[in-house]
């Protein structure tokens, strides 16, 4: 799959209950990370249930370019030998990162952190998303941007300094990429590297250092101690151990919201991480009514896991606070289709964020919700969705701008809708769930070309 290929457009219809198990392919978040860190700790790191979609396939083929070896011994189940911090070597070619925003910006921070000159670009969309928010500190710490396209974009070119300058860092936006960047860099770095952030994000970055041997400090920060600090203890051994990848709650939340939706439906969920950091959406839908059973709580991987019971329900419209932003960020697109089978209106607030994700996807979900029958409004960063209750008409197709969100909310609307759904091209799913078509179809969904 790259940005030259032949969309693929896909429609969803409405039919019989959603029934049965599964589980959500490996967390995306946390399969980047394992990637890179497995790059720079000495030793093997062992893999199990690792995404292999296109954006963690990219992220390990940039690992590789930068010194890594890698062996796949079967389906999620890798082994990484790395080179350990200052070991990296420059990569041949430009590091294509296709549509992953995760991947190339954590990269970035390991590239601009150590002493290696390397080129990042990708495709369409990631060539369009904001990239000096992570060049801007990476410059404090001694990286060089030898090029960059107009407004701080890729195709970008750095070179990373022999150490780079530990500093103190406040992120201008809540993201756990600019963190995770800084943090990367700073391993590299002779003292203390601390991000400061207004409000906490996901601390995939802060637990996986841990597990492979760096020291790393949380405490929480601000007035009301939403916030956090987090310091990293630069230039420490990283040495390559075993991660276990549990299943993705931002993956999970397609078919559990379809589940929601189809009348009749029950099904669950197996494995699903209940990081607080990223499980607004299930708090968020319990709000609103949702059926959702936690089953078999347990440890995985130094990770909460649970199996979610989801039986079909009567939603009602909820005010969901700016402040849980952060714990949903990527559950938005399918929350609205939610909201826009409930009975009254979900306001959906501060989603500013959402505008420069893999498209502008606050444009994106408004135009799918005009193109269905559901009546909308967006205020400044607000989202407002109105619902009585009954399914939308349906009927439309969705332009889905390079993004695997927009086509998976999308789809799952018209599994429910009065008409079906189409979305222009759903060629990109499988930058995050390339199982998605056989997964839903499984459960009786009735989705395809
Ligand atoms: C991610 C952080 C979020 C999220 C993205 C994954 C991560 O981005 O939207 O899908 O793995 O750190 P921001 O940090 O830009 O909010």
């Amino acid at each position: 799959m790259s940005h030259d290929s032949e969309p693929t457009p896909l429609s969803a219809a409405p039919g019989a209950p959603l029934r049965g198990r599964l589980r959500p392919p490996g967390d995306k978040s946390i399969s980047h990370r394992a990637m890179i860190l497995g790059l720079l700790s000495i030793g093997e790191t062992r893999v199990e249930g690792l995404l292999e979609g296109d954006d963690v396939l990219r992220t390990a083929a940039a690992a590789r370019a930068l010194g890594a070896s890698m062996e796949r011994l079967g389906e999620g189940r890798w082994v990484v030998r790395g080179v350990g911090i200052g070991g990296l070597s420059d990569p041949a070619e430009t590091l294509d990162f296709g549509n992953a925003g995760t991947g190339s910006r954590l990269m970035m921070g390991v590239v601009g952190g150590q002493p290696v000159t390397a080129t990042f670009d990708g495709d369409a969309s990631l060539r369009s998303r904001p990239m000096r928010r992570i060049l801007d500190p990476l410059r404090l710490m001694g990286t060089q941007v030898l090029a960059e396209a107009e407004g701080g974009r890729v195709p970008l070119t750095l070179r990373g300094p022999r150490e780079a300058i530990p500093i103190r860092y406040e992120t201008p936006a809540a993201s756990a990429q600019i963190k995770s960047a800084v943090l990367l860099a700073g391993l590299n770095a002779p003292g203390t590297t601390t991000v400061i952030e207004a409000a906490a994000t996901r601390d995939h970055t802060e637990r996986m250092l841990r597990l492979f041997g760096a020291e790393v400090s949380v405490t929480p920060h601000g007035p009301d101690g939403h916030g956090r600090a987090v310091a990293l203890t630069g230039q420490p051994t990283l040495r390559g151990t075993e991660v276990v990848v549990p299943a993705d709650p931002s993956s999970a939340a397609f078919p559990l919201v379809a589940a929601l939706i189809v009348p009749g439906s029950e099904i669950t969920i197996e494995g699903v991480m209940m990081n607080p950091l990223r499980t607004g959406l299930i708090t968020t839908l319990i709000e609103m009514g949702a059926d959702i059973e936690r089953l078999r709580e347990r440890e995985e991987g130094g990770e909460t896991v649970a199996d979610l019971r989801v039986r079909a329900s009567h939603l009602k419209g909820v005010d969901v606070p700016a402040e849980r932003a952060p714990a949903m960020i990527d559950e938005y697109p399918v929350l609205a289709v939610a909201a826009a089978f409930a009975q009254g209106t979900t306001r959906m607030n501060g989603l500013h964020e959402l505008r420069v994700k893999e498209s502008d996807r606050l444009a994106a979900v408004a135009a799918g919700l005009k193109a269905n029958g559901v009546a909308h409004l967006i205020e400044g960063d607000d989202l407002l969705v109105h619902g009585d209750g009954t399914a939308p008409p349906g009927g439309g197709t969705v332009a889905t701008h390079l993004d695997h969100r927009i086509a998976m909310a999308f789809l799952v609307m018209g599994l429910a809708t009065a008409e079906p759904v189409t979305v222009d091209d759903g060629a990109m799913i499988a930058t995050s769930f390339p199982s998605f078509l056989p997964t839903m179809q499984a459960l009786g969904a009735g989705i395809g070309e």
